[in-house]
């Protein structure tokens, strides 16, 4: 029988050869850190629904989803067909357009916290604006995150939990405070720091809620910032429009000073915004005072803010979801992809457990633990974080590659409404196959000869 490796280069010649361009194009031969896989990666051609195919005519059901910008499926006709009779028009009027309303006042009618909008291009634009926008706010100059927490790539933010990153200035990472998601550690920072002008957080939990936090976390965080005096804001950049319509404050009834989106807020597009309260919205205003306009105001250009094919790709999204019930079917076929992994595991002897909510999924595997939504992971963060392990999460995307199954990182599937019973079913049958073929290599998983007697 053929290695998971052995099938990876036998079933994707097409990806192989064109490897050796990318390699000599791209450092990594990637261009984004979670799309860097060994040996090589593949190279797709075209998306549709639940699905995409590689340059060698292979299907996968898709759970990498546009790194979770689609929720309506790829290529949903009605936002092809908005976007192309606007690429007829125009990609860029250089001007103002009904469609930047049109686009504001649907995320201004399903976000709750959101009064007023400000578009860019990507969430990591989105969360520096909103950075910038609580910092001339308050007139302080530090922002409290959490461990883990993903918030973009710009130099606040891509810290270590050490407080590190290569090419950030010293002086820079010192604006930043970090601290682990407790209540506890967040009241002894904000005494400790009276300089921290907000929190912000990814509110499922850390890396779009692998390391999840609870409902009651998110309302301990409100009161204490309340009566602190600090600004809050959730980065729904990932959750926004997927864990409910009005994303994690909608669902849980937490209401931010701040929010940020991007991802489905676009539909499937580049596109993002920093949305909230209007008096702190309105720090970009001019106000017609030469003192204010030049030096206290937030300045905010960019080319392609609202740019009008985002624009239009957005609000059709976004009403689609407004007028029918996505969510509700794309959390049933979420259940039913958790209930068959967990299956699987069982099956196998293998001790681990499909968690998440909405459509989000992940496996912590090797361990025995429980996760509900309301009192979140008995698991540590540390163990959760370990199926991060690029080794780990590499091997076992190759070996679901192997399989017709792609999912991001090798650690988190997200779910689309083009997802059918057949395509999770289809994908739960995929995971078995490649956890089978894994453990047959010795892949470190602890249940391991439990689960090679369950092999055969
Ligand atoms: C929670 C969160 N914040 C910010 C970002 C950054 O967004 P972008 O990749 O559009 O810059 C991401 C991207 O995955 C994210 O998940």
């Amino acid at each position: 029988m053929k290695s998971v490796d052995e099938r990876y280069y036998d079933d994707h010649p097409g990806s192989l050869r064109l490897a050796g361009g990318g390699r000599r194009a791209f450092p990594d031969g990637a261009t984004h850190d979670s799309r860097w896989i060994t040996p090589f990666p593949i190279y797709m051609t075209r998306s549709e629904g639940a699905h995409k195919w590689d340059v060698d005519g292979n299907r996968y059901v898709d759970y990498v989803v546009g790194h979770g910008a689609i929720l309506l499926g790829h290529s949903h006709p009605a936002i092809v067909e908005a976007v192309r009779e606007q690429m007829g028009r125009g990609t860029h009027v250089g001007g103002a357009t009904e469609l930047e309303i049109r686009w504001a006042e649907i995320v201004n009618k399903l976000v709750p916290c959101s009064e007023k909008v400000r578009f860019h291009s990507s969430g990591t634009e989105a969360d520096l604006m909103a950075f910038r926008l609580v910092r001339a706010y308050t007139g302080r100059d530090k922002i409290l995150k959490f461990h883990h927490h993903f918030h973009g790539w710009s130099d606040y933010v891509v810290l270590s939990p050490e407080g590190e990153a290569a090419g950030v200035p010293q002086g820079m990472a010192e604006t930043v405070v970090q601290v682990a998601p407790e209540i506890g550690e967040v009241e002894r920072a904000l005494d400790r720091e009276p300089e921290i002008a907000a929190v912000i957080l990814e509110p499922t939990g850390a890396f779009g809620g692998m390391l999840p936090v609870t409902p009651e976390f998110l309302r301990q965080l409100r009161d204490v910032t309340l009566r602190a005096g600090v600004l809050l804001i959730f980065d729904e950049v990932i959750t926004g429009f997927r864990t409910s319509l009005g994303g994690v404050q909608g669902r849980y009834g937490v209401t931010p000073d701040l929010s940020t989106h991007a991802k489905i807020l676009a539909g499937g597009l580049p596109g993002a915004a920093v949305v909230g309260k209007a008096e702190i919205l309105d720090m970009i205003q001019h106000r017609g005072d030469p003192e204010w306009d030049a030096r206290r105001r937030v300045a905010h250009p960019g080319t392609f803010n609202a740019n009008p094919l985002s624009a239009v790709a957005g609000a059709t999204c976004l009403e689609i979801l407004d007028r029918e019930p996505v969510n509700e079917r794309v959390e049933a076929m979420t259940e039913r992809l958790k209930s068959g992994l967990n299956g699987v595991l069982a099956g196998l002897g293998i001790p681990g457990f499909a968690y998440g909510l909405a459509s989000g999924v992940f496996v912590a595997l090797g361990v025995e633990g429980e996760w509900d939504e309301e009192n979140g992971c008995t698991v540590p963060d540390a163990t959760l974080n370990a199926s991060k392990d690029p080794a780990r999460a590499g091997a076992l995307r190759k070996a679901l590659l192997n399989e017709g199954v792609d999912i991001q990182g090798g650690w988190s599937w997200r779910l689309t409404a083009a997802h059918t019973e057949e395509d999770v079913d289809f994908s739960v049958e995929a995971y078995e196959k490649a956890l089978r073929a894994l453990i047959r290599e010795g892949w470190p998983v602890s249940g391991v000869a439990a689960a090679e007697t369950a092999a055969g």
